[in-house]
This record gives structure tokens, sequence and C-alpha cells, in this order.
């Protein structure tokens, strides 16, 4: 994989550097509540910038139809880019239209742009490698150089991400490379004992993540929604809790294998249960009870790991040293079920490990709840990326680059 150094050695000045970046950042409104991904990548941006390119930033905000959506403009993120470079962005209000070739035509060497939402369009997702093609050959026509900085993203085959490196020379950015350099220290040669706690909503989008490490950590321990699936494998009544039924006997799998393999599989003791969701907007106290995980009341639902859970992960991860945690313990967007996951970065940042937080949401949770992210160890900036590059598949994104 070249990567930026090599650019900046042949020289960039005056070039057009198009910057596929991630800066699918979470907002309320038009407000961004978390910048850590255009935090992430603005070093590569301004490296380039200094250097002399004119330099052409896009990436997908959200999950839009293919079709101009107002709600998940890019403008917000373009902003918030200039404050940071202290410099003035420009923003392009379409993706490959007349505004964006007048913006990009407009830049002077050493000035940045951004691109409108390249999932306005409908051949940045297209599953019709024509299709995806064709957006690729117009987004091609606004740049001489590609850099893929956006490593959240690099597990999706789309166009910017997949098919535009193949029609430019094309170099891996500042972030891709530490962000691959990390997890490269995780999947060869890992220094043991290897922890891996998973959490979040769903266990379907883990089963392949969990398949692979069943052969690689030491220890799994489980928390979130998903760990209610894993309570009903073991012949426990989870209430009203979130439950993935048709995954129980995969999970019961799992849970056998580990076995078999000594890898020590850790589930909640004790849970936070409540007998509904709380309110997020008004954060109105939920009066929340802490009960044993085998016995969760029929009424009730589980929306964060117990006390006892938290003191019992602490100790998993004590003398780990290797940590990679994703996903939440529970719904920590709320006060009252917010102690598990503080508990977990807390025990990361305890640990003599080295640690990493994988993920969107992982990532965005220990920087809402007030953690210094410089006190971990590596804070990615991609979920879906980091899980399936520690599952072992090829990553779209990293291909594309590598060739
Ligand atoms: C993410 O948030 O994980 C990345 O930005 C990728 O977004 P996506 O899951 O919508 O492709």
């Amino acid at each position: 994989m070249k990567t930026i150094d090599e650019l900046l050695a042949e020289g960039v000045s005056g070039k057009r550097v198009f910057v596929r970046a991630d800066l699918n950042v979470p907002l309320d409104g038009t407000t961004i509540t978390d910048d850590g991904r255009i935090r992430a990548v603005e070093p590569t941006i301004r490296k380039l910038a200094e250097a002399g390119a004119r330099v052409v930033v896009a990436s997908h905000l959200g999950r839009p139809k293919g079709a101009p959506d107002p709600a998940f403009s890019l403008a917000p993120a373009a902003a918030r880019l200039g404050e940071l470079l202290g410099a003035e962005v420009a923003f392009a209000s379409d993706t490959v239209g007349a505004d964006a070739a007048a913006t990009v035509a407009g830049l002077d060497a050493g000035q940045v742009a951004v691109l409108e939402n390249l999932r306005f369009n409908a051949g940045e997702t297209s599953k019709d490698d024509a299709e995806r093609g064709a957006f690729a050959d117009q987004l091609a026509g606004l740049a001489d150089v590609y850099v893929g900085d956006g490593f959240g993203a690099v597990h999706r085959k789309h166009a910017s991400v997949f098919d535009l490196p193949a029609r430019l020379p094309h170099y891996a950015g500042l972030l891709i490379a530490t962000e691959v350099g990390v997890l490269r220290k995780l999947t060869d040669d890992v220094a043991r004992p290897y922890a891996v706690v998973l959490g979040g909503a769903k266990v379907s989008d883990k089963l392949g993540v969990i398949d692979h490490l069943l052969e690689r950590a030491d220890r799994i321990l489980i928390g979130g929604g998903m760990a209610y699936t894993f309570l009903k494998a073991q012949g426990h009544e989870v209430g009203i809790s979130l439950l993935q039924e048709d995954q129980v006997p995969v999970v019961t799998e799992y849970l056998q294998r580990a076995k078999d393999k000594g890898v020590e599989f850790v589930l909640p003791v004790d849970v936070l249960v409540s007998p509904e969701f709380p309110d997020l907007k008004g954060k109105t106290p939920a009066h929340p009870t802490t009960v044993a995980a085998d016995g969760i009341p029929a009424d009730q639902e589980g929306l964060d790991i117990g006390p006892e859970t938290a003191k019992l992960y602490a100790s998993k991860l004590a003398d780990a040293a290797t940590v990679f945690w994703n996903g939440p313990m529970g719904v920590f967007e709320h006060p009252d079920f917010a102690g598990g996951t503080k508990a977990v970065a807390q025990a990361l940042l305890d640990s003599p490990a080295f640690t990493v937080v994988g993920g969107g949401d992982s990532a965005a949770a220990v920087r809402i709840l007030g953690f210094d992210e410089n006190a971990f160890g590596h804070i990615s900036t991609g979920g879906g990326a980091s899980l399936e590059y520690l599952e072992g598949k090829t990553l779209p994104g990293l291909a594309a680059l590598e060739n």
C-alpha cells in the first residue's frame, strides 16, 4: 500500500487530490454530537493542503436513499472541518454536478473543498458494477490523485471506496495507515492474555467476529442487548429484553465451542432492568432495579449490565495484555443505564493492556461519557470495518489501495 508520504515525496502542489474520508458523524439536527471522525482525518487533509494540493474531500453521512436529503447534508461536517483547519473550506451543494465542478475548479493550491454526501447518488452504493463504475468515472473527473482515508467505510464495496482508486493513482492516508497498523497488532502475534469485550444491540452483527475470535482470543466478555440471546441460550428467561430467538442455536454452539477450546466466555451475572425503554430525549429518571441474570422478571427489560458484572468484567481485564472493545454495555445514552459502559471504559484505562476501542458507538460513548480519548491505546473510527478486519475478511477499500 503506497502511503501519503510517498505522494508528498512525488509532489502534490497544484494537483487535485481526492480524499475519501469518513465524516459520518452523529448529528442532532445540524449539531454534531461527536466530531471524532472529523478530527481523525484532519491531519491528512492539513498535510496535503500545506503541501499545496487542491484538496477535494468526499464522504457519506447516514444512509440516504440514493437521492438528496437535507437531513443528511455534509454541510455541518464541512463547517467543523474548517474550524479544525483554521481555514475556509468550500462546500459544494452536489457531489458530481455543476456546483462540484465549479467548486473544485475554483480551488487554489492549498485550499480545501468538501463535496455533498456521496450517497445522494445511487451509483455510490449500487450493487451493479457498471452503475458504480459510471459514478466512479464522474468522481475521477474531479481529481488527479486519490487518497483513501475513510477507514470507517473500507468494508463497503462502494464507488468512492472501491472503484475510484482503480481509476486514479492511489495512496493510503495517515488515518488508514494508523488503523491498519493497530489492527495488525490484534491479528498478527497478539500479546496475551487477549480479552475481547463485545456489546451492542444485535448478536447477529457480531456472529462472524465471535466465530473468528473463538480461535484467537483468551477471553470473550459479552454485554449490551446481545447478551440476552446468550442468557436465553443458557436457559434463562429474559423477560421483554432484546432477544434474537433465531440466533439461540448458533449462540449455544458458540458457548459449547468456547468450552471445548478453553476460551473463557463471560456473561453478565446481574443486570439493570426496567419495565420500559427509557426516555432518551428528556432523560427522566427510569428507576431501574438490579436483578440476577437468571432472575429477570417476565415484564422487565434488561438495559445495562449490573454492578457485580461490572466488577467481574474489570477483573477479567485487569491482567490482560491486549483488550479489544466494541459495543456499549447498555443504553449509555441514558444516565441510569450508562454505568456498565462507564465501568468497562474505566477498566480499560486501569488495565496495563494495549487497549483498542473499536467503532463508532463505543468510541462515541467513551467521548460522550467524558473519558480522555488519548488515555486509550487506540480509538478506532471504524465499527463495522474493524470487526470485519478482525474477522479476517478482505476489506474492499483496503484491497483497492493495495492494488
Ligand atoms: C460507520 O458508521 O460504521 C461507517 O461510517 C459506515 O457507515 P455504513 O454502515 O452506513 O456503511
